[in-house]
């Protein structure tokens, strides 16, 4: 249990797990309880009705989009409506050609194989998945010299799901191999309203309706966020206010979790204050901004990064990122130039 021996490693295990628990308890279990998304829904009830009708295998499923959007989760429908089971693994843990071979030969016929952070697989992992997806078979070399030859096992038709906040980076090869690609964009507000009062009402929370739009304005267009800040609501509410989340508490709630009116949360706006203060608005490159405000890289451009260029708070430039006048206004800033505006009117 003290493995580890390290008291705040061990409570944010312990957090982590909880959290997982607490997403799987709210996750929907069939595509009529996904919420929104309804291009990406048509999409796949029509190739999965199909697929049933022949009593066929799915054919293999790039789910892409940044974190909390519902990859995982359409990853189980898929299986869930196939009447089908589902292995999952992820793109770090298959550490050698071997154990996906040894995962590949274990597939059931039709069996969904879910590769979470598929970018992440190595090379020679990546390699034995192709003639897999492709043609169902799996090659490999014995004996050495003039006795080589070259053994063929078959395998059983299955589905690859894969999954990635980085689309881009996938290898061509392997991304050809997919013959449905779905891409999951932010979720508008109405969206994420439905997806509030959904988690409520699962959790026995209750929650006045401009409350939940309140919430859903300031959830970063994903779910994941959504509900979290009705957990944590949830609790404020308790607290203070004999736990119903009206409107007036989800305000207060979300100002002290200093999530700002279009979302944003502390990350956010402090990487926007320091392009500005530290850079001048930037361009600035993407190391020495991560640098400048103690975060890693990859996580800005995974998880900060897209919400604030979808919001137009952010570009991203050859040269590096900057902010926009929006972001400038945002923060309650006068955007340069204004007084260049001002000059040249003259
Ligand atoms: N369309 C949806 N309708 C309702 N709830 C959703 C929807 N999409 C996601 N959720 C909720 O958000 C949580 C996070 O979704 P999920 O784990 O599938 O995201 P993900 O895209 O796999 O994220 P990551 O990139 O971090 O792995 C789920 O547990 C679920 O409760
Ligand atoms: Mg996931």
């Amino acid at each position: 249990m003290h493995e580890d021996g390290h008291p705040a490693r061990l409570v944010s295990a312990r957090a982590r797990e909880e959290e997982r628990l607490f997403e799987q308890s709210l996750r929907p279990r069939t595509l009529a309880e996904f919420v929104g998304q309804e291009a990406v829904k048509e999409r796949l009830a029509i190739f999965l009705e199909a697929c049933r009708a022949r009593g066929e295998q799915l054919d293999h499923v790039l789910l892409y989009g940044p974190p909390g959007l519902g990859k995982t989760t359409l990853a189980y429908i898929l299986a869930t409506e196939m009447g089908v089971g589902l292995r999952a693994t992820s793109g770090p843990a298959v550490e050698r050609a071997g154990d996906m071979v040894a995962i590949l030969t274990n597939l059931q016929e039709r069996e969904i194989l879910f590769i979470d952070e598929i970018h992440r697989l190595n090379r020679k992992a990546e390699e034995t998945l192709y003639p897999a997806v492709e043609d169902f078979v799996f090659d490999w070399v014995s004996g050495k010299g003039p006795t080589a030859r070259t053994n063929r096992i078959r395998l059983n038709r299955f589905t690859l799901v894969g999954a990635t906040t980085r689309a881009g980076l996938l290898t061509s090869p392997l991304r050809d191999r997919f013959g449905i690609i779905v891409h999951l964009d932010f979720y508008g507000p109405a969206e994420l309203m439905q997806i509030v009062l959904r988690a409520a009402s699962i959790l026995g929370v209750e929650i006045e309706r401009e409350a939940a739009r309140e919430v859903a304005q300031r959830a970063r267009g994903t779910p994941r966020v959504a509900n979290r800040l009705l957990r944590r609501l949830r609790d404020y509410a308790q607290v203070r206010a004999d736990g119903v989340i009206t409107l007036k508490v989800a305000r207060e709630g979300l100002e002290l979790l200093e999530v700002d009116g279009a979302g944003l949360d502390r990350v956010d706006q402090e990487m926007l204050r320091a392009i500005i203060s530290k850079y001048g608005g930037g361009p600035v490159g993407l190391t020495t901004l991560a640098a400048s405000i103690g975060e890693d890289p990859d996580t800005i451009e995974e998880v900060y990064e897209p919400y604030l260029l979808k919001k137009g708070f952010l570009q991203r430039t050859p040269r590096g990122r900057m902010v926009t006048p929006l972001a400038y206004r945002h923060l309650g800033l006068e955007p340069p130039g204004r007084q260049l505006d001002f000059f040249s009117e003259r």
